[in-house]
């Protein structure tokens, strides 16, 4: 553990009770006043993630925003990068995997993400995360509590060990409604694919609509015991 984790666990710790019964805007101010200039983030264009690019943009418009471009979303969710972009004239770091697809191809065979996803995720997804997060203090996600059992103790600051900075998850105790009502009020740009069953959105070729009733992560990787790609423990 290095001295700077030691630091910031406790310190962080009296943030994450601080900002319990907080706003989210509040964890972004907090997250801004003490990491602008290292702070990033971390935007799959899913409905958390656009209620926070309109969030930061109303509150920190230079805190940059990036993407994993796993060469693989959705015409949709391209799509919807770019209306945000005209919204919010966001400029987007892309981030993209070491290897094109192609190369992919020829090293592990066809469809790899239906042979060995988790090795795909790496590649496209982990790998890319652990780079452009190497040049930040501090990272912004829009995980949730009730999304899944694995994120269900998911603090709204804390220290991340598996990518070694602080991580920011200001929507941690929002419902899946209220990220709705936000979007509504705000009349902000989202992925005309939540309106078609897909609830949670990330590779085309991982991700199937949901049954009514279903949960809403029944739909990535269907057909697989998987319920995370890495980025989140
Ligand atoms: S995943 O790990 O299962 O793919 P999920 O789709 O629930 O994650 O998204 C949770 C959060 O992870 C998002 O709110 C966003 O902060 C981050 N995230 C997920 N996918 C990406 C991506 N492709 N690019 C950047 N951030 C992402």
């Amino acid at each position: 553990m290095s001295n700077r984790q030691r630091m910031a666990d406790e310190e962080l710790q009296v943030w994450a009770y601080r900002m319990e019964a907080k706003l989210p805007q509040d964890v972004l101010v907090l997250a801004v006043e003490n990491f602008a200039g290292n702070l990033v983030l971390a935007s799959s264009f899913g409905a958390e993630d656009v209620v926070l690019i309109d969030m930061l943009h109303k509150l920190a418009p230079t805190i940059p925003v990036f993407y994993l471009d796993t060469n693989k979303h959705f015409a949709e969710t391209y799509e919807t990068r770019d209306k945000l972009q005209e919204r919010y004239q966001t400029k987007y770091i892309q981030v993209l995997p070491q290897m094109t697809l192609a190369e992919q191809e020829e090293k592990h065979g066809e469809k790899l993400w239906e042979t060995d996803p988790n090795l795909c995720c790496q590649i496209r997804k982990v790998e890319p995360l652990q780079r452009v997060l190497s040049g930040y203090d501090a990272w912004i996600t829009g995980i949730r509590r009730d999304q899944a059992p694995t994120r269900a103790h998911a603090k709204k600051v804390e220290w991340d060990d598996k990518f070694n900075l602080v991580k920011f998850n200001p929507l941690a105790d929002w419902t899946m409604d209220q990220v709705w009502e936000y979007i509504h009020a705000n009349q902000v740009p989202y992925n005309p694919l939540h309106d078609r069953h897909y609830p949670s959105i990330g590779c085309s070729v991982c991700t199937r609509p949901v049954l009514p009733g279903q949960d809403p992560r029944a739909g990535r990787w269907a057909g697989f015991d998987k319920t995370e790609c890495g980025l989140h423990k």
